[in-house]
């Protein structure tokens, strides 16, 4: 990381909750910046290095001021929150009011009149700092859930900036999204923004005419699409732009990874860690109980009951990110999962062969991409995702047309990725039965699939979703 000169002022501003890289403590008292977990960051961060733009985030530790640094020739501007605000704008009403209302009430979300004031505050914070280091006309890309309020407060302090929202999660359904207290407050915060980008052309639906019914403007009438126009929104004299961007990957550059020795010798070692199973079948998530984990275990516990599978014939691997870990629901999801993985092992595990390789870790770039390529199937089953890139970076990875991939229809990307195996989450029968035939597909099959996803990963990627943006934003991708 490079400290550089003074930051001067950007022409191009990314605002979002986490800063790409968090502050770690370490026990000995020193501390160290580590990559942050999620989609958003691994969708972003490439784009903006290529950039040499600004980031403005928070630096993952609570009570911590950071200066401004350049890492590479992205320069970094961390917002500061103090403990009480990372609980209750942070996990409370981001991760506990908004994150399960918008991802269909999995959980009931908690409505609490003092997590919606920090929310507030925090997010007028993060409008200060980004009119601070934005230059004169520039164009400001706001991230996510986290800060839907910015785009009308920084409007209103910058009037001369052009600002874009982007929303990495579902938009809910109407029905659910008017439970919500301050459900104007939200909309009319979101219109504050030039152009309001969903993933899915229903979310950009729903957001319009929440727009008409909670904020009285107009919007067009047209159906919004993917390729097509995006939708308008008159609000006084400003048009405000709602469109559909279905985000991606660095398809490219992991196509690549996938190729090196290094990577092809790390797949081939795990391969024979684990045994030679006939078959390795892997998960990889967030630990959030939007990924249906559970609901995979439950399939693979069938399968070894019913005989379908042995241990020693198919190894499980599921690798889970911590995440969220104070949350009340993350930790009773993490302690069901595990309690989960520890029954199924003790009832099917052999020496040598538990039923369920669990990790309760991050893992590195590289040895992700081994897994991929390692993985005759790659088991995506979320209740409920905006996106979900690790199905698209397991296609990316498989330049050798192997793998399966079986994926919940309720992800965005199951559009897209037409060719997968889909399934229904909530229909375990149709887990299992797609978790069988992806184990026992035939070579020809499942090719004729691989190369259909890689076809769609490997000419959408994250670039692609970033310019249809800025474009429909009316900013010159290239600046
Ligand atoms: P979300 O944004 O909800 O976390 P996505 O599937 O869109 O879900 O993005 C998750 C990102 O985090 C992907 O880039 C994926 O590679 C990464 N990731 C998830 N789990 C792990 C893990 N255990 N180790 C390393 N990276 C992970
Ligand atoms: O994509 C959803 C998202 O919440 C992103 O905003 C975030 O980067 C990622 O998941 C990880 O979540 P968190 O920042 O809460 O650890």
């Amino acid at each position: 990381m490079s400290k550089g000169s003074e930051p001067r002022k950007a022409d191009f501003v990314v605002v979002a909750n986490r800063l790409p890289v968090d502050l770690e403590r370490l026990e000995d008292g020193t501390q160290r910046w580590k990559h942050s977990p999620g989609g958003l960051v691994t969708a972003l961060e490439p784009f903006l290095r290529a950039r040499q733009g600004a980031w403005v985030g928070w630096p993952g530790v609570a009570d911590v001021e950071v200066e401004a640094f350049a890492d590479g020739d992205m320069w970094l501007h961390p917002v500061r929150l103090s403990t009480s605000e990372f609980r209750e704008y942070y996990e409370g009403f981001s991760n506990a009011t908004l994150w399960p209302l918008y991802h269909d009430v999995v959980v009931p979300p908690v409505f609490d009149r003092s997590w919606w004031d920090a929310y507030q505050r925090v997010n007028q914070r993060f409008a200060e700092a980004a009119a601070e280091v934005s230059a004169e006309g520039a164009t400001v890309w706001i991230q996510d859930y986290q800060l839907q309020l910015v785009p009308a407060m920084l409007r209103e302090l910058r009037p001369d900036l052009r600002i874009g929202f982007f929303l990495h999660i579902p938009f809910p359904p109407v029905e659910l999204f008017m439970q919500l207290p301050w459900r104007t407050e939200i909309v009319r915060g979101l219109l504050g923004a030039d152009l309001v980008g969903f993933h899915r052309p229903g979310g950009a639906q729903n957001f319009m005419w929440l727009a008409r019914r909670l904020g009285g403007f107009e919007p067009s009438r047209a159906q919004v699409g993917v390729r097509s126009r995006p939708g308008v929104v008159q609000v006084g004299d400003r048009v405000v732009r709602v469109g559909a961007f279905p985000i991606s990957i660095a398809s490219g550059e992991l196509d690549q990874l996938a190729r090196t020795r290094e990577v092809q010798q790390r797949a081939k070692a795990i391969r024979s860690e684990l045994g030679n199973p006939r078959r390795i079948m892997l998960g990889v998530d967030r630990l959030d109980y939007t990924k249906g984990i559970d609901v995979r275990l439950n399939a693979m516990y069938e399968l070894l009951s019913e005989g379908h599978a042995t241990v020693e014939d198919v190894a499980m691997i599921q690798v889970a990110t911590p995440s969220r870990e104070r949350v009340e629901h993350y930790k009773q999801m993490r302690e069901d999962i595990e309690r989960k993985v520890g029954s199924i092992n003790g009832e099917f595990g052999r020496v040598g062969h538990p039923a369920v390789h669990y990790l309760h870790t991050s893992v590195d770039r590289k040895d992700l991409v081994a897994f991929y390529c390692a993985a005759d199937v790659m088991i995506v089953t979320p209740v409920r995702d905006g996106m979900n890139l690790v199905c698209k970076e397991y296609v990316a990875s498989r330049g050798d047309l192997g793998g399966s991939l079986v994926l919940s229809e309720f992800a965005g990307s199951a559009a897209e990725l037409t060719s997968a195996l889909l399934v229904n989450p909530h229909d375990l029968d149709g887990v299992k039965d797609s978790m069988l035939a992806a184990l026992n597909i035939d070579q020809a099959e499942g090719r004729r699939r691989m190369r259909a996803l890689r076809r769609q990963v490997l000419t959408h990627d994250v670039d692609r979703w970033a310019r249809s943006f800025l474009e429909a934003l009316g900013a010159s991708p290239t600046e």
